[in-house]
């Protein structure tokens, strides 16, 4: 066993195909530069100890023998669930303390719960020398994130194991990485923080009420998901706004919209960008917008004048990594 290890892994950005993903269609999904940071290190007795200080945690002491407890911090579950199912798929049990530390505010939806299951698996794997492939980070993290959430695709834990900018379907293994450029890109936050499960039950029952006009929605978006993939490996902007502009319509249609999305996306596309959508469950967190290169500041600073904050992000990030300590 190490003695210490740190981990980091990158939060995501969803360009195209949110919601249709759950259900088995395809979606595009970019690594951004800004990561979660896991410290492991041994503790003398049976307790896992977790400090995270993004989500108020100092710290907070489980017995290994009751990880995950319902009735834990909501801020601690990723991270013991993801100890308790390591320690299961290996039968074994140590002390551990764990420490984490963001580059981002868990407000803005850039998976920072999918980015620190995956960065305490890999650190675990490293740890105890055990060697996971990504494949398995993948399936253990994913596992992890669904004890916690119930629902998902795991397209967020699939961006933060291969960083980069995939193109993902749910249980199957097409997580090639499309070579591209670093896409000019906005991102604007809407100071609101959308409830993902919320949002994806919202479309579920939509679903319930009317599966053929819901499935036809579905069968659009996919549709744009493969001509988008097309835009971003020619990297052809304008068409990459366009699709865009096409899945910000049919998110519309399933009512994942808000109107602080709406406005933060019309003040982008009167700025002069290409295109702009909702990025993740919608609802409120963040929308995205391509943008010509010369007009990003105009773009930006109309998006800072309906209320929106710009966040200076990167797309293209490198997947979960061993950080030097
Ligand atoms: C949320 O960021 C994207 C959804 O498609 C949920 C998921 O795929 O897990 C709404």
């Amino acid at each position: 066993m190490k003695k210490r290890i740190k981990v980091s892994a990158p939060g995501k950005l969803m360009l195209f195909g949110e919601h249709s993903v759950i259900y088995g269609k395809p979606c595009i999904v970019t690594a951004v530069d800004q990561r979660i940071r896991v410290n492991i290190g041994s503790s003398d007795n049976k307790y896992l100890k977790i400090s995270a200080p993004q989500v108020n945690l100092d710290n907070y002491i489980e017995s290994i023998d009751n990880l995950g407890r319902s009735d834990a911090p909501a801020g601690s579950r990723f991270v013991s669930l993801a100890v308790k199912n390591f320690f299961d798929y290996y039968k074994t049990g140590f002390g551990l303390k764990v420490t984490t530390e963001s580059d981002f505010s868990s407000k803005f939806g850039f998976g920072s719960s999918s980015a620190v299951t995956v960065a305490t698996i890999k650190a675990l794997s490293q740890f105890t020398n055990s060697n996971l492939d990504n494949d398995q980070i993948f399936e253990l993290s994913y596992k992890t994130v669904l004890d916690v959430q119930g629902v998902g695709s795991g397209f967020d834990v699939a961006s933060a194991v291969w960083g980069g900018t995939i193109y993902y379907i749910k249980g199957k293994k097409t997580k090639g990485t499309l070579k591209h450029m670093k896409l000019p890109l906005i991102v604007g936050y809407t100071g609101i923080k959308a409830d993902t499960p919320t949002l994806v039950r919202q479309v579920a029952d939509l679903y319930q009420k009317d599966k053929k006009r819901v499935n036809s929605v579905f069968g659009s978006i996919s549709a744009i998901v493969e001509e988008s993939k097309k835009a971003i490996l020619g990297r052809d902007l304008k068409k990459l706004g366009m699709l865009m502009n096409e899945n910000q319509q049919l998110l519309k249609y399933l009512g994942v919209s808000s109107p602080e999305l709406d406005k933060l996306i019309g003040a982008s596309l009167k700025a002069g960008a290409y295109g702009a959508k909702l990025s993740g469950a919608g609802g409120g967190d963040c929308m995205i917008a391509v943008v010509p290169p010369d007009k990003l500041r105009l773009v930006g600073r109309e998006i800072e004048r309906q209320g929106g904050i710009v966040l200076a992000v990167k797309t293209q990030a490198q997947g979960v990594r061993v950080e030097k300590i």
